[in-house]
């Protein structure tokens, strides 16, 4: 029986924290990986891996998490990719209540439990799953956005995040995070948000100011610096192949492939 076949009570039942965050047994070989001018694999990744990739919006992220992915797919490399909020039908609800520009401002701890409630169900009927299944999972965004946007942005004390992170996930991290930085100012340019509000779509967090922005940015820097192992910062102001590139030497050396770089 799979995980996703356990009636979810008796899932939940056993995430208190002592659920097994990563698989600890080596998974089945993933794929033959394939050859070409530019690049050779010789070694996979011995668990599946949870990796996040986190950063402004406007920074590109989701764009590169999709190239990855193409990357990946590919080569073989079983993986899953999802998002948050959001990424089960109960999380998109919660992510659609979340970003509805109509409550105007919202108190930065009710974000977070609206937040944290999607996670939860995300991990539960979603990412451990996969994880189980020897799948690497990329998922856009994850507790460092909440750490960075209620957190630095809204001004929410970290050890109250920290402290509803245990009561939610039980402290799960993600194995390994890719942050793409690049300056506020260039992000709320480059973002989406002007496309949205084009559409008559904007989000509740695309009114916010610069200065919010900033403060998330200089959250995703200070989160990023306080946890060099987890972490790689990717400058993503660049040029968007420059970028690709490092994600792929990134992703790939994290995945255990054997990556020969060449164009
Ligand atoms: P997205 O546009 O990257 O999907 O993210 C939706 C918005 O939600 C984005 O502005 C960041 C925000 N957000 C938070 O404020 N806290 C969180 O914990 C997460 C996951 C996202």
């Amino acid at each position: 029986m799979s995980e996703l076949d356990l009636p979810p009570a008796d899932l939940a039942a056993r995430y208190d924290g002592s659920f097994p965050t990563v698989a600890q047994e080596p998974a089945s070989p993933q794929g033959t990986g394939s050859h070409s001018d530019v690049l050779s694999f010789t070694a996979m990744a011995s668990r599946p891996l949870f990796i996040t990739f986190e950063g402004l919006d406007g920074s590109g992220k989701s764009t590169h998490l999709r190239r990855a992915s193409a990357w990946l797919e590919a080569r073989g490399i079983p993986h899953l990719v999802t998002h948050e909020p959001g990424g089960t039908p109960l999380g998109d609800a919660l992510r659609a209540i979340f970003l509805d520009p109509r409550w105007g401002a919202v108190d930065g701890t009710v974000e977070l439990l609206l937040v944290f409630a999607s996670r939860r169900q995300h991990l539960l009927e979603v990412i451990e799953p996969a994880l189980a299944e020897g799948r690497h999972v990329l998922c856009d965004r994850f507790t460092d956005s909440t750490r960075a946007y209620q957190g630095y942005g809204r001004g929410v004390p970290l050890p109250l995040i920290e402290q509803i992170d245990q009561v939610a996930t039980g402290g799960r991290q993600p194995d390994r995070t890719l942050l793409f930085d690049l300056p506020a100012e260039e992000a709320r340019a480059r973002g989406h948000s002007p496309s949205r509000r084009a559409r008559g779509a904007a989000d509740r967090l695309d009114a916010e100011g610069l200065a919010f922005y900033e403060r998330v940015r200089r959250g995703f820097l200070e989160l990023a610096a306080g946890a060099p192992e987890r972490f790689r910062s990717v400058d993503s102001s660049g040029l968007s192949e420059a970028t690709q590139e490092r994600v792929r030497e990134t992703v790939g050396a994290w995945l255990g492939m054997d990556v020969e770089v060449g164009g």
